[in-house]
C-alpha cells in the first residue's frame, strides 16, 4: 500500500470499508440505490472508484463513474452520462431512436460524434438547445434500452449537488433541477441502479431550493465513519512496511493514532506522511512534528470547510445560533449537550429549535449521543477543535 494522501484511491492503495463496498455491492447488484454524502477527504470518491473496480473485474456489472462538478448545464451533464455508458449500450440506443422516431437522426449523429471525441466541455448552444428540447425522448431511449443490456448497468455520479447548485448559480429554473432528478429517478426504477455522491447535502440543498425531496425517496443512505482502531492500526503498519521502516513497532503506531484527532484513512495517510522520514525510538519528534506539520496540514484541509458549511449553509439568524451551540459543546467535559441547554441558545435568536438541530445535524457539526436519547455531540474530535479555534475554548 502506497502513501498517498491526495487523488481518491483503489485497489491495492485501498483499505478496509469491506462493510460498506458490500453494502454497496449489494444493494446495486439488487437493483437498489444509494447515497454517500459526508464531509470532504473521508473517501467518497475512492468508495465509488473501488466499488467500480471489483464490480467489474468479474464482469458482474458495468459501472459509468462520472464527476459532476464542473457540469454547468443539464446538458453537459446528460452527454457526460451518455459518454461512460459502454459501446453496446450506445449501439442499442441508436437503434431505438432510429426505429422510435421521436428526434432527428441529425441531433443523435451530432451526440455520437460529441460523445466519441468527448469534447463536449460547453455544449454548445445549438446542442444545448437541442437536448432541453429532445430531453423526454432522449431519457426515455436510455430507461428503454439500458436495462435490458447483457450486463447490469451502474451509475456512479460523483458531486451530484454542486452540479445541482451550478445550475441554481447560473439562474436555472428548479423546474430543471427537478426534470434532471426526475429523470435519475424514472431511469432507476426502470432498473438502472446508481450511488449518487457528495461533499454537501442534498437533502439540505433540495430543501432550501423548495425542491421536494420526494426525488430521493427510494435510495438507501450510506455513510463512513472513521475506521475503528485496529483497521487504522494495521493501515500504519501496512505503509510502513511498504516503505521497509522497521521502527515502526505497536507502540510507535499507537503513539501515532492517540495523537491523531479521527481515523479517516486520508489522516492516517497525512500522519504517516510527515512521520515516515523520522526515526521512531526515544528521539521520535512525535510532539512537534504533530505540532508543526500534521495538525496544520489537517487543519488547513478542515477548517475552511467547516466555516464555509457555517456562512454559506446557514441562514444569517440560524448561524448565530449555531455557532453558540457549537462554542458551548466545544467547552463541555464531557462536550455534548441536553436539547434544554440548545432550545435557551434558540429562543433569544428567535429560531426555530428543530430546524436548528436537524441543520446542525445534516451539516454534520453535531449527532445525536447513541442511547442517550435528547443529547447531542460531535461527530468528529476535529469539529471540536475547530470551534476551540474559534472561539469556543
Ligand atoms: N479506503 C481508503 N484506503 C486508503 N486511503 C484512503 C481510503 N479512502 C480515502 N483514502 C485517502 O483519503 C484521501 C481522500 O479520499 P477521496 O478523494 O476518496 O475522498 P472524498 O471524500 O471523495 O473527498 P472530496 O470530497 O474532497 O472529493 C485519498 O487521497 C486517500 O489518501
Ligand atoms: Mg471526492
Amino acid at each position: 500500500m502506497r502513501n498517498r494522501s491526495g487523488p481518491p484511491v483503489s485497489g491495492d492503495d485501498f483499505a478496509f470499508r469491506e462493510r460498506e463496498l458490500r453494502f454497496a455491492e449489494q444493494a446495486l447488484l439488487d437493483g437498489n440505490s444509494i447515497l454517500l454524502f459526508g464531509l470532504r477527504r473521508i473517501g467518497k470518491t475512492s468508495l465509488l472508484q473501488e466499488l467500480k473496480r471489483r464490480l467489474e473485474a468479474d464482469g458482474r456489472a458495468w459501472c459509468c463513474l462520472v464527476d459532476v462538478q464542473d457540469k454547468e448545464s443539464a446538458s453537459e451533464f446528460f452527454l457526460e452520462l451518455l459518454d461512460a455508458l459502454p459501446a453496446t449500450a450506445g449501439q442499442a440506443l441508436g437503434k431505438w431512436i432510429g426505429k422510435a422516431r421521436t428526434l432527428p437522426n441529425s441531433l443523435w449523429s451530432t451526440l455520437q460524434k460529441r460523445v466519441r471525441k468527448g469534447s463536449f466541455g460547453g455544449a454548445g448552444i445549438e446542442l444545448d438547445k437541442d437536448i432541453l428540447d429532445y430531453w423526454k425522448p432522449l431519457a426515455d431511449a436510455v430507461e428503454k434500452t439500458v436495462p435490458g443490456l447483457d450486463r447490469p448497468v451502474v451509475l456512479l455520479i460523483d458531486e451530484l449537488p454542486f452540479f445541482i447548485e451550478n445550475l441554481h448559480a447560473r439562474g436555472e429554473d428548479t423546474a430543471l433541477v427537478k426534470q434532471v432528478l426526475a429523470t435519475l429517478r424514472s431511469w432507476r426504477h426502470a432498473g438502472v441502479p446508481m450511488a449518487l455522491a457528495g461533499s454537501i447535502s442534498i437533502d439540505q440543498l433540495l430543501e432550501d431550493l423548495g425542491v421536494s425531496n420526494l426525488v430521493l425517496n427510494d435510495v438507501s443512505r450510506l455513510e463512513l465513519h472513521p475506521l475503528p482502531r485496529e483497521e487504522a492500526r494495521e493501515m500504519l503498519r501496512r505503509l510502513a512496511t511498504a516503505k521497509d521502516l522497521a521502527g515502526w513497532d505497536d507502540t510507535t503506531i499507537d503513539a501515532v493514532l492517540d495523537r491523531l484527532d479521527d481515523w479517516f484513512p486520508f489522516f492516517l495517510q497525512c500522519a504517516f506522511h510527515h512521520l515516515q522520514h523520522e526515526e521512531p525510538g526515544d528521539g521520535f519528534r512525535l510532539e512537534e512534528i504533530f505540532a508543526r506539520h500534521i495538525e496544520p496540514d489537517l487543519q488547513r484541509s478542515f477548517f475552511a470547510q467547516f466555516d464555509d458549511r457555517l456562512t454559506r449553509r446557514f441562514p444569517e439568524k440560524e448561524r448565530k445560533a449555531a455557532e453558540q451551540v457549537l462554542n458551548l459543546m466545544a467547552r463541555g467535559e464531557p462536550p455534548s449537550l441536553a436539547i434544554g441547554q440548545i432550545k435557551k441558545i434558540a429562543s433569544p435568536h428567535v429560531v426555530d429549535l428543530t430546524g436548528l438541530v436537524r441543520r446542525l445535524e445534516v451539516q454534520q457539526f453535531i449527532r445525536p449521543v447513541a442511547g442517550k436519547p435528547g443529547h447531542y455531540e460531535f461527530p468528529f474530535r476535529l469539529v471540536r477543535r475547530w470551534r476551540q479555534a474559534r472561539g469556543g475554548a
